[in-house]
């Protein structure tokens, strides 16, 4: 299906069409791999695992990533897109080398774990035959580049002609493979001429368009991606920050959002209050980060990034204490609807998911919780099989005592108050994403919180006393 290589292209592959491979078909590698195909590369996806390759071969993503079902049918249909667990295969058909393995929290400490990024370098190095380019993209602390870098060169039986880039990405979950095909800015740490014409030559399609690109040196363009997620978690935990103000005060974040977003200077973008972020980047990441900054010597320069993470927390916290609050003081033996077991909406990721996270602590204080997501249901299972989880939205709040709004899906802002008031127990809600229109659920006799809101006057709620179906 491939085309071949011509003996000169194998000693200095062109600058022109590399031929690509992805290392580690995830979120990000799969979506990588699928887009570059469907640019014209032709694309090589590898994986460790099996099962995922069998998938990706026949067609089906292994997660849910709106539009990249459709497209990686539509790439496997030119031709242009294979996927294999042979790595030697892999190391003889690529110019490009694209790792895209995970980066994980390591298990005792807030370090990230880079094992996987360790094995498919040296793998990738001690198999090396021609002049190829290495591209880091998994998320990496700063050094490790260099660091695998003379790893690569010790390893490899080519020695320095094996070349190491870093090549940070920025897509968001649920946004894919639109942030992939049209990223709003490139980055390429680089430490060869020739290692950015490789990197050119694969992103002249985003390039042509007019797409910034930085170049860098490798420790800059690792430092950016932690920066970066480093700074929009900044961004929402100031304004979480600014909800326990509110909270205190009487005054209202979402108002107070509103205003400050008409400051250019400040925008509205990630300002918006609630549950706090999650998934499995901004969390990680931020630990990594100031885990990595102390090991430098600089942690008093991020130890702010320690305070970030605990206004994160804390919000989950804050939001028990309303369920708590609305079902009577007490939450045994309460049925609480979870809305939502995804970190986000259009993603059925559950890594340290906020939602997930405060249905075990509902449950843990002994709420009967039945937890609802549109797609996530499945992976919150396996991470929490001891928690209800219910088919639809209609049978999640079915004779609940408090619903609890988590991930701010389309389909629970459609939700008509009057229609789900009648399957409750009690009007009780509990927005936690800003995600409902609050006066519409007052109007249809809800009793509505949300954090960093004030409270309308109730009185003493009681559970029995709020019961009105
Ligand atoms: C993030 C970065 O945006 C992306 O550039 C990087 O490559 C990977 O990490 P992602 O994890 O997909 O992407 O999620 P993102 O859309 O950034 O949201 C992160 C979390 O912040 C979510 O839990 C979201 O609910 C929360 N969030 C976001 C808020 O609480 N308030 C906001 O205003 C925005």
């Amino acid at each position: 299906m491939f085309t071949t290589r011509s003996p000169e292209t194998e000693l200095d592959p062109i600058a022109e069409h590399p031929r690509i491979t992805v290392l580690g078909v995830g979120y990000l590698g799969a979506t990588h791999a699928v887009c570059m195909a469907a640019l014209g590369f032709e694309v090589l996806g590898v994986d460790v695992d099996q099962q995922k390759i069998q998938e990706l071969s026949s067609g089906r993503v292994p997660f849910f990533e709106p539009g990249l079902q459709e497209k990686l049918s539509e790439v496997l249909r030119t031709g242009r897109l294979a996927f294999t667990t042979d790595l030697d295969a892999a190391v003889r058909f690529g110019d490009v080398h694209f790792i895209c393995v995970g980066t994980p929290q390591s298990i005792d400490s807030d370090a990230a774990d880079l094992t996987f990024v360790e094995r498919a370098f040296e793998a990738l190095a001690s198999r090396a035959r021609r002049k190829a380019l290495l591209v880091g993209k998994s998320t990496v602390p700063i050094g490790t580049a260099e660091r695998l870098t003379a790893m690569v060169n010790t390893r490899s039986p080519i020695g320095e002609a094996l070349e190491l880039a870093w090549n940070p990405e920025f897509l968001r979950e649920g946004f894919a493979v639109d942030d992939t095909l049209h990223p709003d800015r490139l980055v390429f740490g680089v430490a060869s001429g020739w290692a950015e014409r490789q990197l050119r030559a694969v992103y002249a399609p985003m390039l042509r368009r007019g797409t910034p690109l930085v170049v860098a040196d490798l420790a800059t363009a690792e430092l950016v991606k932690v920066a970066a997620n480093s700074f929009l978690a900044t961004k929402i935990s100031y304004i979480n920050a600014m909800a326990e103000v509110c909270e205190a005060t009487g005054a209202d974040v979402d108002r107070l959002a509103e205003a400050l977003s008409h400051d250019e200077r400040i925008g509205g973008k990630f300002l918006k209050p609630g549950l706090g972020f999650g998934g499995g980047c901004l969390p990680k990441d931020l630990r990594a980060f100031a885990h990595r900054a102390e090991e430098l010597g600089v942690g008093r320069a991020v130890a702010f990034l320690h305070e970030i993470d605990d206004i994160n927390t804390r919000r989950r916290f804050r939001f028990v204490d309303l369920v708590r609050d609305l079902a009577g003081g007490d939450l045994h033996g309460a049925r609480v609807a979870a809305l939502g077991a995804a970190f986000k909406p259009n993603s059925d990721d559950v890594r340290d998911a906020p939602a997930l996270d405060v249905a075990r602590m509902l449950a843990l204080e002994g709420a009967d919780v039945v937890v609802y997501d549109p797609e996530a249901n499945e992976n919150a299972h396996r991470t929490y099989p001891d928690l209800d989880y219910a088919g639809s939205l209609a049978e999640a709040v079915t004779k609940a005592d408090v619903v609890a709004l988590l991930t701010e899906w389309d389909e629970f802002g459609r939700a008509d108050p009057n229609e789900l008031g009648a399957l409750v127990n009690a009007r009780r809600i509990v927005d936690g994403r800003h995600a409902l229109d609050a006066d519409a659920y007052r109007e249809a006799g809800w009793i509505f919180r949300a954090l960093g809101q004030p409270t309308e006057p109730v009185g003493m709620i009681t559970r029995e006393a709020q019961a009105v179906n």
